[in-house]
């Protein structure tokens, strides 16, 4: 099963994504063995998260519209965005998955969202720190990873927030629903 995938995901993602995709897939199993969550699940979505970022936006967009998901603004001028929602529909006809827990999981791994699983939490995290990651602060947050999963996600979603700001980049609005759904969980406003 894993073989296949690694067969075509090698075709579909240039060498460092598909390193990287491995990467997110271990960090995700361990993040699932941590928190208890289904580790299989958490490796399988975390393979296949980015398995559509090797397409180019206009693919993504065609692909989009193709599929009847809803493209807002933000995901207009950046498709790149568009990465999650098309994985899912890739996953599905390419790969086979079927699991809606592992497709919600790619779904909302980039953005983040307001409703997000237990395993979404650990795939969109395993995606910031997989161990080819090498930002400035990702030994921090791996090492909030292992205490709490609501402290790293929060930091996940502040080190997004302050990164766009700093590049002057538009902000997803999941994004901020996100941050402000889990601040709402955790109490602290
Ligand atoms: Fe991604
Ligand atoms: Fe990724």
């Amino acid at each position: 099963m894993t073989e296949k995938i690694l067969d075509r995901l090698a075709k579909e993602l240039s060498p460092r994504r598909l390193e990287h995709s491995r990467g997110v897939s271990s960090a995700a199993a361990s993040l699932a063995a941590r928190y208890g969550a289904d580790v299989a699940k958490a490796r399988l979505a975390g393979l296949l998260h980015d398995c559509a970022r090797g397409m180019p936006n206009n693919l993504l967009l065609q692909a989009a519209a193709a599929s009847g998901i809803v493209v807002n603004g933000v995901e207009q001028r950046e498709p790149v965005l568009l990465h999650a929602p098309v994985g899912v529909v890739i996953a599905g006809r390419d790969y086979g998955v079927e699991d809606p827990e592992v497709l919600s999981a790619i779904r909302w791994h980039t953005t983040g969202g307001p409703v997000m699983s237990l395993l979404d939490e650990i795939v969109f995290l395993a995606d910031y720190i997989e161990p080819g990651r090498s930002f400035p602060g990702v030994g921090h947050l791996r090492e909030l990873a292992a205490a709490s999963l609501p402290e790293a996600l929060l930091a996940a979603y502040d080190q997004t927030l302050r990164y766009l700001l700093a590049e002057g980049g538009l902000i997803h609005p999941a994004t901020v629903e996100g941050r402000n759904a889990l601040l709402m969980k955790m109490k602290k406003k």
